[in-house]
């Protein structure tokens, strides 16, 4: 991975407002944590952009360059750092600010053929420092309308498992591998997924949720790259960058499917327990 020094992303942050510039290098920050804990030891950075992950200094905003002033592209190639100190976890005010600057990347990616279908882009939603975090497989038709996630029939059976946790709705994260709905709703392609996961990657690190339930097989498959069915990895502990995940049913293969509630539903008693929770008592009709 190399940051370029005079890359156009680099020129275009120089000449915004301290304020985004800060911003922008927090995100950086954030990124190379990932890029750390999913195992690279090494990267390419300009000496300025090193300096401030590093030392994490508040930016004081750099002078516009002029475009004659700029560095050259033959400057030399810039020094190798080590990735940068275990940085504390971030309050849940700059992690919800940071989803929302990730929800607006999303909002006009264009990184992969579904975008020229969407009609609204569905980055997820719920609490910004949730215990539990629910990864679909992509928007349907209602969540493309509405920019959502899960907010279709299988959202609806998908609510009732939160609650009958004993969970409200916006007290977990809810979210997809792809942010964009597949045309006629068809399973995501491997480049789709490949084009959409560093955005779930980012939302996962500033969630830092304690479990991840990946809900059906092409959650699992985006996620953890196994071709091993979802019949047979559901229930069983699993780890994705670091955090505990529970894979399990997909909500619409139980309402086609609805004998596999009672699995669904063991695996939630494990994800609860997992939590040092038990079951809310059930309510009487
Ligand atoms: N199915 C999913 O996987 N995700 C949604 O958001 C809706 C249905």
């Amino acid at each position: 991975m190399i940051f370029a020094a005079g890359s156009s992303d680099n020129s275009a942050v120089q000449n915004e407002p301290s304020n985004l510039y800060d911003q922008t290098v927090e995100q950086i920050r954030q990124y190379v944590e990932y890029l750390r804990d999913e195992g690279t030891r090494e990267l390419e950075l300009d000496a300025e952009s090193a300096r401030r992950l590093l030392n994490k200094t508040p930016a004081v905003a750099p002078k516009p360059v002029p475009p004659s002033a700029k560095p050259m592209q033959t400057s030399p190639p810039p020094p190798r750092v080590a990735a940068p100190p275990a940085q504390p976890t971030i309050n849940a005010v700059e992690a919800e600010k940071a989803l929302r600057e990730v929800a607006k990347r999303v909002s006009v990616c264009t990184l992969c053929p579904l975008h020229q279908t969407r009609t609204k882009t569905v980055p997820g939603q719920g609490s910004s420092h949730p215990e539990i975090m629910f990864i679909g497989e992509g928007p349907g038709a209602d969540e493309d309308q509405q920019g959502l996630a899960f907010v279709g029939k299988a959202g609806q059976l998908l609510t009732k498992i939160v609650e009958a946790m004993g969970f409200k709705r916006d007290e977990v994260f809810i979210g997809n591998i792809v942010k964009c709905r597949p045309p006629d709703n068809r399973v995501p392609l491997p480049d789709e997924m490949t084009a959409c996961l560093p955005y779930l990657k980012e939302q996962i690190a500033l969630l830092q949720p304690k479990v991840i339930v990946a809900l059906g097989a092409t959650a699992v498959k985006g996620l953890l790259n196994t071709q091993t069915g979802i019949t047979k990895l559901r229930g069983q502990w699993m780890s994705y960058q670091g955090i505990d995940l529970m894979p399990t049913y997909h909500p619409a293969y139980l309402l086609r499917n609805p004998d596999g509630k009672r699995d669904v539903w063991e695996d939630m008693k494990a994800v609860l327990e997992h939590l040092g929770r038990t079951p809310p008592p059930v309510k009487k009709q």
